[in-house]
Protein backbone atom coordinates (compact mmCIF):
# COMPACT_ATOMS: atom_id res chain seq x y z
CA UNK A 1 0.00 0.00 0.00
CA UNK A 2 2.08 2.61 0.92
CA UNK A 3 5.01 0.90 1.71
CA UNK A 4 7.53 2.58 -0.82
CA UNK A 5 6.40 6.09 0.59
CA UNK A 6 7.34 4.92 4.59
CA UNK A 7 10.40 2.95 2.85
CA UNK A 8 11.46 6.49 1.26
CA UNK A 9 11.44 8.22 4.43
CA UNK A 10 13.03 5.91 6.46
CA UNK A 11 15.95 5.97 3.69
CA UNK A 12 15.02 9.78 4.40
CA UNK A 13 15.99 9.89 7.78
CA UNK A 14 18.76 7.38 7.70
CA UNK A 15 20.54 9.30 5.33
CA UNK A 16 20.01 12.13 7.66
CA UNK A 17 21.27 10.33 11.40
CA UNK A 18 21.74 6.83 11.39
CA UNK A 19 24.02 6.73 8.04
CA UNK A 20 25.10 2.92 7.56
CA UNK A 21 28.82 1.70 6.93
CA UNK A 22 30.90 -0.48 4.99
CA UNK A 23 30.43 -3.01 8.19
CA UNK A 24 26.90 -2.77 7.97
CA UNK A 25 26.58 -2.94 4.29
CA UNK A 26 29.24 -5.75 4.81
CA UNK A 27 26.65 -7.74 7.19
CA UNK A 28 23.61 -7.25 5.02
CA UNK A 29 25.95 -8.78 1.96
CA UNK A 30 27.57 -11.25 3.42
CA UNK A 31 24.16 -12.53 5.00
CA UNK A 32 22.42 -12.55 1.57
CA UNK A 33 25.31 -14.11 -0.16
CA UNK A 34 24.74 -17.01 2.62
CA UNK A 35 20.87 -17.41 1.31
CA UNK A 36 20.48 -16.57 4.90
CA UNK A 37 16.66 -14.77 4.76
CA UNK A 38 16.39 -11.36 5.05
CA UNK A 39 14.89 -10.63 8.24
CA UNK A 40 17.48 -8.30 10.19
CA UNK A 41 16.36 -5.55 11.61
CA UNK A 42 15.88 -1.92 9.74
CA UNK A 43 18.83 0.62 9.90
CA UNK A 44 16.21 3.06 11.74
CA UNK A 45 15.99 0.11 14.18
CA UNK A 46 19.38 -0.77 14.87
CA UNK A 47 20.14 2.88 15.63
CA UNK A 48 17.32 2.60 18.02
CA UNK A 49 18.68 -0.31 19.74
CA UNK A 50 21.85 1.65 20.05
CA UNK A 51 20.25 4.65 21.24
CA UNK A 52 18.35 2.46 23.66
CA UNK A 53 21.49 0.55 24.95
CA UNK A 54 23.27 3.64 25.57
CA UNK A 55 20.69 5.32 27.58
CA UNK A 56 20.68 2.44 29.74
CA UNK A 57 24.57 2.34 30.08
CA UNK A 58 24.34 -1.16 29.48
CA UNK A 59 27.70 -3.22 30.07
CA UNK A 60 26.14 -6.59 29.44
CA UNK A 61 23.33 -7.69 26.86
CA UNK A 62 21.88 -10.85 26.11
CA UNK A 63 20.42 -11.26 22.47
CA UNK A 64 18.56 -14.34 21.09
CA UNK A 65 18.48 -14.91 17.40
CA UNK A 66 22.15 -13.57 15.57
CA UNK A 67 21.08 -14.40 11.84
CA UNK A 68 24.13 -12.93 10.51
CA UNK A 69 25.06 -10.10 13.71
CA UNK A 70 23.82 -7.06 11.89
CA UNK A 71 21.41 -6.35 15.52
CA UNK A 72 24.40 -7.29 18.06
CA UNK A 73 27.17 -5.57 15.76
CA UNK A 74 24.63 -1.90 16.19
CA UNK A 75 24.26 -2.84 20.57
CA UNK A 76 27.92 -3.54 20.61
CA UNK A 77 28.86 -0.37 19.60
CA UNK A 78 26.93 1.33 22.22
CA UNK A 79 28.73 -0.28 24.89
CA UNK A 80 31.68 0.59 26.82
CA UNK A 81 35.57 -1.49 25.97
CA UNK A 82 34.70 -3.94 28.62
CA UNK A 83 31.39 -4.06 27.43
CA UNK A 84 29.78 -7.77 26.82
CA UNK A 85 27.64 -8.78 24.32
CA UNK A 86 26.43 -12.46 24.30
CA UNK A 87 23.98 -13.37 21.20
CA UNK A 88 22.07 -16.97 20.81
CA UNK A 89 21.84 -18.71 17.59
CA UNK A 90 20.34 -22.09 16.78
CA UNK A 91 21.66 -22.38 13.06
CA UNK A 92 25.06 -23.36 12.72
CA UNK A 93 25.22 -21.59 9.14
CA UNK A 94 24.14 -18.15 10.25
CA UNK A 95 26.29 -19.04 13.53
CA UNK A 96 29.22 -19.35 10.96
CA UNK A 97 28.39 -15.86 8.88
CA UNK A 98 28.11 -14.30 12.19
CA UNK A 99 30.84 -14.95 13.83
CA UNK A 100 33.10 -14.41 10.48
CA UNK A 101 31.33 -10.82 10.65
CA UNK A 102 32.47 -9.72 13.85
CA UNK A 103 35.49 -10.31 13.17
CA UNK A 104 34.92 -8.28 9.99
CA UNK A 105 33.46 -5.50 12.69
CA UNK A 106 36.49 -6.30 15.14
CA UNK A 107 33.90 -6.76 17.85
CA UNK A 108 35.03 -10.37 18.89
CA UNK A 109 36.49 -9.32 22.21
CA UNK A 110 32.73 -7.33 22.74
CA UNK A 111 31.03 -10.01 21.59
CA UNK A 112 30.41 -13.89 22.41
CA UNK A 113 28.40 -16.32 20.24
CA UNK A 114 26.79 -19.08 21.34
CA UNK A 115 25.84 -21.61 19.28
CA UNK A 116 22.74 -24.18 19.91
CA UNK A 117 18.99 -23.66 21.11
CA UNK A 118 18.42 -21.11 22.98
CA UNK A 119 16.04 -22.93 25.57
CA UNK A 120 19.09 -25.57 25.72
CA UNK A 121 21.45 -22.08 26.22
CA UNK A 122 19.97 -20.19 28.48
CA UNK A 123 19.75 -22.48 31.22
CA UNK A 124 23.80 -22.84 31.05
CA UNK A 125 24.68 -19.45 30.83
CA UNK A 126 22.44 -18.84 34.30
CA UNK A 127 24.44 -21.58 35.74
CA UNK A 128 28.14 -19.57 34.24
CA UNK A 129 26.57 -16.69 35.76
CA UNK A 130 26.60 -17.49 38.93
CA UNK A 131 29.24 -19.54 39.43
CA UNK A 132 31.48 -17.14 37.78
CA UNK A 133 29.18 -14.78 40.28
CA UNK A 134 29.05 -12.12 36.99
CA UNK A 135 26.46 -9.33 36.55
CA UNK A 136 22.76 -9.37 35.53
CA UNK A 137 22.14 -8.04 31.87
CA UNK A 138 21.32 -4.69 31.59
CA UNK A 139 19.19 -5.08 28.35
CA UNK A 140 17.71 -7.86 26.05
CA UNK A 141 16.70 -8.95 22.89
CA UNK A 142 14.43 -11.44 22.25
CA UNK A 143 14.57 -11.48 18.08
CA UNK A 144 14.44 -15.41 17.72
CA UNK A 145 11.83 -18.37 17.12
CA UNK A 146 8.11 -16.15 18.04
CA UNK A 147 6.42 -19.77 19.80
CA UNK A 148 9.29 -19.37 22.12
CA UNK A 149 9.22 -15.76 23.39
CA UNK A 150 7.06 -16.37 26.49
CA UNK A 151 9.79 -19.10 27.64
CA UNK A 152 12.85 -16.21 26.71
CA UNK A 153 10.76 -13.88 28.24
CA UNK A 154 11.08 -15.91 31.50
CA UNK A 155 14.72 -16.51 31.24
CA UNK A 156 15.71 -12.59 30.51
CA UNK A 157 13.75 -12.20 33.97
CA UNK A 158 15.75 -14.46 35.58
CA UNK A 159 18.36 -13.28 34.14
CA UNK A 160 18.27 -9.28 34.25
CA UNK A 161 17.91 -6.98 37.75
CA UNK A 162 15.44 -4.38 38.68
CA UNK A 163 15.70 -1.52 35.84
CA UNK A 164 17.07 -3.65 33.43
CA UNK A 165 15.02 -3.22 29.46
CA UNK A 166 13.57 -6.60 27.52
CA UNK A 167 12.78 -5.49 23.84
CA UNK A 168 11.33 -7.88 21.51
CA UNK A 169 10.80 -7.60 17.90
CA UNK A 170 8.01 -8.71 15.69
CA UNK A 171 4.98 -8.29 18.37
CA UNK A 172 2.77 -6.30 15.43
CA UNK A 173 3.04 -8.59 12.08
CA UNK A 174 2.04 -6.24 9.85
CA UNK A 175 -1.41 -5.71 12.10
CA UNK A 176 -1.95 -9.70 12.36
CA UNK A 177 -1.51 -9.42 16.09
CA UNK A 178 -5.10 -8.46 16.32
CA UNK A 179 -6.49 -11.58 14.84
CA UNK A 180 -6.65 -14.58 16.48
CA UNK A 181 -7.49 -16.33 13.34
CA UNK A 182 -4.51 -15.13 11.53
CA UNK A 183 -2.49 -17.39 8.56
CA UNK A 184 0.80 -16.45 10.25
CA UNK A 185 2.38 -19.21 12.07
CA UNK A 186 4.22 -16.95 14.46
CA UNK A 187 0.86 -14.90 15.74
CA UNK A 188 -0.33 -17.26 18.35
CA UNK A 189 2.91 -17.23 19.46
CA UNK A 190 3.42 -13.53 19.81
CA UNK A 191 -0.17 -13.04 21.31
CA UNK A 192 0.52 -15.58 24.36
CA UNK A 193 3.82 -13.32 24.67
CA UNK A 194 1.91 -10.14 24.39
CA UNK A 195 -0.53 -11.69 27.11
CA UNK A 196 2.18 -12.98 29.24
CA UNK A 197 3.54 -9.26 29.28
CA UNK A 198 0.86 -7.50 30.04
CA UNK A 199 -0.05 -9.71 32.91
CA UNK A 200 3.36 -9.89 34.81
CA UNK A 201 3.92 -7.11 37.61
CA UNK A 202 7.55 -7.05 37.72
CA UNK A 203 7.67 -5.29 34.05
CA UNK A 204 5.91 -2.31 32.64
CA UNK A 205 5.83 -2.34 29.06
CA UNK A 206 4.44 -0.41 25.77
CA UNK A 207 4.89 -1.25 22.38
CA UNK A 208 6.50 1.27 20.00
CA UNK A 209 4.89 0.36 16.32
CA UNK A 210 7.62 0.81 13.38
CA UNK A 211 7.15 1.50 9.88
CA UNK A 212 9.40 1.93 7.18
CA UNK A 213 11.54 -0.60 4.65
CA UNK A 214 10.24 -3.73 6.45
CA UNK A 215 6.99 -2.63 6.67
CA UNK A 216 4.49 -2.62 9.86
CA UNK A 217 5.97 -4.53 12.68
CA UNK A 218 7.18 -3.41 16.15
CA UNK A 219 9.13 -4.18 19.61
CA UNK A 220 7.31 -4.35 22.66
CA UNK A 221 9.86 -2.20 25.40
CA UNK A 222 9.98 -3.41 29.20
CA UNK A 223 11.25 -2.31 31.94
CA UNK A 224 12.03 -4.45 34.95
CA UNK A 225 10.14 -2.83 37.84
CA UNK A 226 10.17 -5.60 40.83
N1 LIG B 1 18.48 -10.21 15.51
C1 LIG B 1 18.81 -10.45 14.11
C2 LIG B 1 17.71 -11.19 13.37
C3 LIG B 1 17.34 -12.51 14.00
S1 LIG B 1 16.33 -13.51 12.92
C4 LIG B 1 19.05 -9.10 13.44
O1 LIG B 1 18.18 -8.22 13.55
O2 LIG B 1 20.09 -8.91 12.80
C5 LIG B 1 15.95 -14.82 14.01
C6 LIG B 1 17.12 -15.78 14.28
O3 LIG B 1 16.73 -16.63 15.36
C7 LIG B 1 17.44 -16.71 13.09
O4 LIG B 1 18.80 -16.63 12.75
C8 LIG B 1 17.09 -18.10 13.62
O5 LIG B 1 17.94 -19.13 13.13
C9 LIG B 1 17.28 -17.91 15.11
N2 LIG B 1 16.58 -18.92 15.91
C10 LIG B 1 15.41 -19.55 15.63
N3 LIG B 1 15.11 -20.43 16.58
C11 LIG B 1 16.09 -20.37 17.51
C12 LIG B 1 16.33 -21.03 18.75
N4 LIG B 1 15.51 -21.96 19.20
N5 LIG B 1 17.43 -20.70 19.44
C13 LIG B 1 18.28 -19.74 18.97
N6 LIG B 1 18.10 -19.09 17.82
C14 LIG B 1 17.02 -19.39 17.09
C1 LIG C 1 10.33 -12.14 10.14
C2 LIG C 1 10.86 -10.93 10.58
C3 LIG C 1 11.63 -10.91 11.71
O1 LIG C 1 12.16 -9.74 12.19
C4 LIG C 1 11.89 -12.06 12.42
O2 LIG C 1 12.64 -11.95 13.54
C5 LIG C 1 11.37 -13.26 12.00
C6 LIG C 1 10.58 -13.30 10.85
C7 LIG C 1 9.48 -12.17 8.94
O3 LIG C 1 9.29 -11.11 8.34
O4 LIG C 1 9.02 -13.24 8.57
MG1 LIG D 1 12.82 -9.91 14.17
Amino acid sequence: MHNALWGQVDEYFNDLISPSDHVLDHILQTSEQAGLPAISISEAQGKFLYMLAGIQGARRILEIGTLAGYSAVWMARAMPEDGQLVTLEFEQLHADVAMDNFKYANLTDKIELRTGSALDTLPQIAKEMSEKNQEPFDMVFIDADKPNYVHYFDWALKLCRVGSVIISDNVVRRGEVINPQSADVNVPGIRAFNETVSVNPCVTSVVLQTVGSKGYDGFMLSRVVA
